[in-house]
C-alpha cells in the first residue's frame, strides 16, 4: 500500500503552515482559508455530511486558540497566559502507519489508527467501515466505504484500492475547518485539510498528511492533536 499523499499540496501555496507556540495558541501563516462547518445527521440519526456555517475573512496570518478559554473562538485573545494553559504536546512523531491496524476486503483495504480518533462518527452508517471493507466486492459496500473514510477528519481511517495500492484520498482544498456538531452540543477540533505542515514548538514538522485534527479544547492528551477529549465519555 502507497503511503496516502496529497497529490494536489505540492502545486500550493508552500508557505501555508501552523506553528503550535508553547502554552500557547496556534499561529497559522501563509493565508490559509478558515471556515467553521456543521457535521449533519441523516434522516436515521448517523452522520452524513458537512454544512458551512461561516467563511471568515482571509487573513495572512493568524492565531487560533488551542487552550480553549478564548472568548473570541475559535481566535486567541490571550487567556491561556491568564489560565497558565500547559499546552505540552505529547511528543508523538510516530507515522500514522506505524500505529495503524490494516483490515483487508476483496476490493479495498483499509488501516486504521484508533489513537486518532474524534468521534466525527461517519464511519457507523450502513454497518460500519469495518464491514463495508470486508464486504468491498460488491460496488455499494466499496462506495459507502469510501465515502465514510474520507469524511473522517482525522484521518483514523485510510481506504485503499487493493489494485493499485494506492490510498484514495478526496480532494480537500487547502484550509482549516471548525468543527461543530450540534446534535450533541459538541464543539470538535480543528480539520487541518490538504496537507498543510504543523510544526511543533521545538520546531520538528510532523507528518503532513491530508486530514488531520488539532486540539481546541485543551484537554487533549495527544496534543497537538485531538484525542477526542472533548466528547464527554
Ligand atoms: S490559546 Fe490563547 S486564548 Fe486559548
Amino acid at each position: 500500500m502507497t503511503e496516502e499523499n496529497p497529490k494536489s499540496s505540492k502545486i500550493r501555496d508552500d508557505a501555508m503552515k501552523i506553528t503550535v507556540s508553547r502554552d500557547g495558541p496556534y499561529i497559522v501563516t501563509g493565508g490559509v482559508p478558515l471556515t467553521s462547518e456543521e457535521i449533519c445527521n441523516d434522516d436515521e440519526g448517523y452522520c452524513r455530511t458537512w454544512r458551512l456555517v461561516k467563511r471568515y475573512p482571509l487573513q495572512e496570518q493568524y492565531a487560533l486558540c488551542r487552550c480553549g478559554h478564548s472568548k473570541n473562538k475559535p481566535f486567541c485573545d490571550g487567556t491561556h497566559a491568564k489560565i497558565h494553559f500547559d499546552g505540552t504536546e505529547a511528543g508523538d512523531h510516530e507515522p500514522y502507519r506505524d500505529g495503524a491496524e490494516v483490515i483487508e476486503g476483496p476490493a479495498l483495504s483499509l488501516t486504521d489508527n484508533e489513537h486518532l480518533c474524534v468521534h466525527a462518527r461517519f464511519c457507523m452508517r450502513a454497518g460500519g467501515i469495518w464491514n463495508l471493507v470486508q464486504q468491498s466486492g460488491d460496488p455499494t459496500a466499496r462506495d459507502i466505504a469510501i465515502e465514510e473514510a474520507g469524511n473522517c477528519p482525522s484521518g483514523r481511517l485510510v481506504v485503499y484500492d487493493n489494485t493499485t495500492g494506492e490510498a484514495i484520498e478526496p480532494e480537500l482544498e487547502r484550509s482549516i475547518v471548525v468543527i461543530e456538531y450540534p446534535p450533541r452540543d459538541e464543539h470538535g477540533p480543528l480539520w487541518v485539510r490538504g496537507g498543510i505542515p504543523v510544526i511543533s514548538a521545538d520546531g520538528d514538522s510532523y507528518e503532513v498528511r491530508n486530514r488531520v485534527t488539532l486540539c481546541r479544547c485543551g484537554r487533549s492528551g495527544n496534543k497537538p492533536f485531538c484525542d477526542g477529549s472533548h466528547v464527554e465519555r
